[in-house]
């Protein structure tokens, strides 16, 4: 797919990996359409995007809204789904309060009601692009929740490639990345961030553009539906 001209929406645009996905859609000449729940957040994007980019306020929680930003979009090309959801559990299983555990499905949900809403605004020949995690298949103690929702949203997108082609769907599963995701600031946001990728193959923490390039390449690659690109570092090795 040439995106030069094409119609793009990216769910949790506004901050992040979505941001940044936003701005190489931008770049490539594609018509892009970014959406979160927060002004706050859309305040912040609108000021390192270029004028071209239209930012909605969304809730992916929301069906009814979801599906009117997607008909007054219609047709688009290309389908990002960025965002968290709103809850990340995390700590040990057995100790865990199960309606975190269950929030935590609030990004599958966002998801696939994307997916289900978005489908028919699409064009035959659009691509979707999901976003996992590496705990999706290489989980430590206190990752249970984001490693199953994970899994999920990569299982998701296997199961429904058969049932929306020939639109196509794709997965891209970052490592631990540089992103407003973690709230910590200063020496101490530094320090979990190196001390959290010590141990990968490349230690360091990536960068919201370096997912975003293979969210672009899911993208433009025509030949590619039901795969995952595992953009972390080398921390899926053992
Ligand atoms: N950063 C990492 O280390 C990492 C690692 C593995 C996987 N991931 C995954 O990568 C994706 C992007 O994460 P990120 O690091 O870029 O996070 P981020 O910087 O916190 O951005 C998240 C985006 O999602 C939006 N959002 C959250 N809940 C929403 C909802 N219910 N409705 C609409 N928009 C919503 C946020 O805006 P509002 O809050 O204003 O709604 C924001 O635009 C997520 O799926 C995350 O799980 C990240």
């Amino acid at each position: 797919m040439n995106l030069d001209g094409k119609k793009a929406i990216v769910l949790g645009g506004t901050s992040g990996i979505g941001l940044a996905a936003v701005q190489l859609l931008d770049s490539a000449g594609a018509t892009v359409l970014a959406a979160g729940r927060s002004e706050s957040n859309i305040e912040m994007a609108r000021k390192t995007t270029e004028d071209s980019v239209t930012f909605k306020a969304l809730d992916v929680l929301d069906r009814d809204a979801m599906a009117t930003l997607f008909s007054d979009f219609a047709t688009f090309d290309c389908l990002i789904n960025c965002a968290t959801g709103g809850e990340r559990a995390s700590g040990p299983f057995l100790q865990m309060d199960l309606d975190g555990f269950q929030g935590s499905f609030r990004k599958l949900w966002g998801y696939t009601n994307s997916v289900r809403i978005g489908a028919e605004f699409m064009s035959p020949t659009g691509a979707i692009v999901l976003v996992s995690g590496f705990p999706a298949r290489k989980s430590n103690p206190g990752s249970s929740a984001i490693a199953t929702v994970g899994n999920a949203v990569e299982g998701f997108a296997r199961a429904i490639a058969p049932e929306i082609a020939p639109r196509r769907i794709n997965v891209v599963c970052p490592g631990l990345i540089d992103t407003p995701m973690f709230a910590l600031e200063g020496s101490a946001r530094k320090e979990f961030l190196n001390k959290a990728t010590a141990n990968t193959l490349i230690p360091r923490a990536g960068t919201a553009d370096e997912v975003a390039s293979a969210i672009i390449f899911a993208l433009e690659n025509d030949y590619m539906t039901g795969s995952t690109i595992d953009i972390e570092g080398g921390a899926l090795l053992p």
